[in-house]
């Protein structure tokens, strides 16, 4: 089949090239020209395991071509993803659609006289409830063989291919036979391999994605709540929540307790999704999302709190060293990183503080210039007063703290993150702190 996906982000970007590899003629359209020559030669602006290669052999297959031309688009095929970026509005919380507004607008005039009996646009990107039903009927007064179908992303950045071409199910929400069976041969050979696909209206599948996102975020926050408690009566996090994981109805992911999240979806997901829902007089149905998003920002404040006190009261002229500053392992991204907020409120607190990342120091140094990077772990932690592991990259996990304790000032660590080992780093002489488990040495 020829399909377009127009907005060529994270999303986009991803989306595209694994259409293509499983057979499709894709074209990807941006209007940022400088993006579109990158990936046309292989180069995603971003990082992601194993997409420059997928990219350039589906460009090498002749499969995958990108343009900056809407109306090239409108001409060469009958099915339109739109991947665009609905971020957060300041303020508000709410989506701002203006890109996807954009998309709408400068597609629907072709629509009409590109030839095809019948158009399918189909909605990828995250939206409040009922954008589709009004995408549909703008779309059918300029061009009545379009239609509208919504198919939510659930890809997770770091595992971005494999979420795609392996997801656990695929939603679509569709307003006519025509438009589902124009999706199941989309998705052909991932239904052929079983992927469940869950057909509904476009309205519940809009939702889909910020329920899934908010309850995610929930269960995050509950284990954070109780990391809490723990701190308070002497109990230990992990302990607890590998207990209450055991239980099948509950279940072990996203009940890793620590630093809370962060990164371009969880928390402006949550926000638009409760403004929305406040739109529609439903303040008290989402309200405990607020709670959600006020546990979440709180436990950087803990983690500070927890820096502070390994440094015996104060931050003034002390050296910090941090490991991490993706908002998670195995990305790039710093977008509401909270272990750069930590980092940036820490040295606005008077400390002079020096940060490690594997693949986000460029990124990291774009938005916090007055920080201080290294390019390898001793160099961050040279001289520090404390090391705060606030990014779970697994090399971390790797480090010798035999050796780390000769380099630095003071053995004192804070693992935000819950990951390091208390036994190794405890039995080479470190101090050791972390949320949620305050027994440990
Ligand atoms: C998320 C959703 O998982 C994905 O389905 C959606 O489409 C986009 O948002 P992503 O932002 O890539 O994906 O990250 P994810 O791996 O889900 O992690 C989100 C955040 O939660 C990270 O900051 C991570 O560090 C944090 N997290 C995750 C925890 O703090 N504890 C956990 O137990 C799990």
């Amino acid at each position: 089949m020829r399909l377009t996906v127009i907005g060529t982000g994270y999303v986009g970007a991803v989306h595209a090239a694994c259409m293509a590899e499983i057979g499709h003629e894709v074209l990807g359209v941006d209007i940022d020209a400088e993006r579109i020559g990158a990936l046309a030669a292989g180069r995603p602006p971003f990082y992601e395991p194993g997409l420059p290669g997928l990219l350039k052999r589906m460009v090498d297959t002749g499969r995958l071509r990108f343009t900056t031309s809407l109306v090239e688009a409108a001409w060469f095929a009958d099915t339109h993803f739109v991947c665009v970026g609905t971020p957060q509005q300041p303020g508000s919380g709410a989506s701002d659609l203006r890109d996807f507004e954009a998309v709408r607008d400068g597609l629907a005039p072709y629509l009409h006289d590109s030839g095809y009996e019948e158009v399918l646009v189909v909605g990828k990107s995250t939206v409040p409830v009922g954008t589709a039903a009004r995408l549909a009927g703008l779309l059918h007064a300029v061009a009545p063989a379009a239609d509208v179908a919504w198919n939510p992303e659930f890809l997770r950045e770091g595992c971005a291919i494999h979420d795609t071409l392996r997801p656990e199910r695929i939603v679509v929400g569709v307003r006519s036979e025509h438009a589902e069976a124009r999706l199941r041969a989309v998705y052909a050979p991932l239904l052929a391999a079983g992927t469940p696909f869950i057909v509904t209206d476009t309205a519940t599948a809009e939702l889909v994605k910020g329920a899934s996102n908010s309850f995610l975020a929930t269960k995050i926050s509950f284990i954070n709540a109780m990391a809490e408690i723990c701190d308070a009566t002497g109990a230990d996090v992990l302990t607890l929540a590998r207990a209450m994981g055991a239980d099948s109805r509950i279940g072990p992911r996203f009940l890793a307790p620590g630093l809370g999240f962060g990164g371009s979806c969880l928390p402006k997901d949550i926000r638009a999704f409760a403004a929305r829902a406040e739109e529609l007089g439903l303040g008290e149905s989402v309200a405990f999302l607020h709670e959600i998003d006020e546990i979440n920002t709180r436990q950087r404040e803990r983690t500070i709190a927890l820096a502070q006190k390994a440094l015996g009261g104060t931050f003034t002229d002390r050296n910090v060293a941090v490991l991490g500053a993706a908002f998670k392992p195995r990305s790039d991204d710093v977008r509401d990183s909270p272990a750069l907020a930590v980092a940036h409120a820490i040295r606005r607190r008077g400390a002079q503080v020096r940060v490690h990342d594997p693949e986000a120091i460029d990124n990291a140094r774009a938005a916090y210039p007055a920080l201080q990077f290294a390019l390898d772990v001793t160099k961050a932690c040279e001289q520090a007063d404390v090391v705060l592991h606030l990014t779970e990259w697994p090399q971390y996990r790797e480090i010798d703290p035999v050796a780390l304790a000769a380099v630095v000032r003071t053995p004192a660590l804070v693992d935000a993150r819950n990951t390091l080992d208390p036994a190794d780093w405890c039995a080479a002489g470190w101090t050791l702190c972390a949320p949620g488990r305050p027994n440990l040495g």
